[in-house]
């Protein structure tokens, strides 16, 4: 009986061990906050990147309205970091009016829609990308 009690004992003390190997992942990703800070500050240089690429030629590389076709457009694009005009929206109509662009939103045609070149993740990225230009100090 009581060597039967021992077997038991030390099977239960086997997976015990196995995990005890992981313990530390376990800790790493107990600490959830830092991880995902950091995953949001990739998410953001990601934005940058995009946004120089896709809009700064008609926003400006610092999203003041003053891109290069700017001074060719019958409509300015927005100024995205001004407070007052870009605060009015909310995320899902920025995210609308990058997804389908400016007519989808009764603004200007000149906006163009970005769902075929950009996919969710990278338009959610952006609005808030835009949101750290206009809203952020
Ligand atoms: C070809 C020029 C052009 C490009 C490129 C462009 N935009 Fe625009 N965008 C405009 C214009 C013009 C407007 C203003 C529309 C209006 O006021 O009627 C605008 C407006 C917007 C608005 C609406 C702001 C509001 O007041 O609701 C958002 C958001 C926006 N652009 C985001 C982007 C993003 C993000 C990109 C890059 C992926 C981009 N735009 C690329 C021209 C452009």
């Amino acid at each position: 009986m009581k060597r039967s009690w021992g077997i038991v004992l030390l099977c239960a003390a086997l997976p015990w061990t196995a995990t005890g190997a992981d313990a530390p992942e376990w800790s790493a990703t107990g600490t959830d906050n830092p991880v995902s800070a950091a995953a949001g500050a990739d998410d953001l240089e990601r934005a940058e990147s995009l946004y120089a690429l896709y809009c700064a030629q008609c926003h400006g590389s610092d999203g003041t309205g003053d891109g290069l076709n700017a001074p060719y457009m019958d409509t300015r694009p927005r100024d995205h970091t001004n407070r007052s005009e870009m605060g009015g929206r909310s995320d899902d109509e920025l995210f609308r009016t990058i997804a389908e662009g400016g007519q989808a939103m009764n603004l200007s045609v000149m906006m163009p829609p970005w769902e075929g070149s950009l996919d969710e993740d990278e338009i959610a990225e952006l609005v808030r990308y835009l949101r750290v230009l206009c809203c952020q100090e």
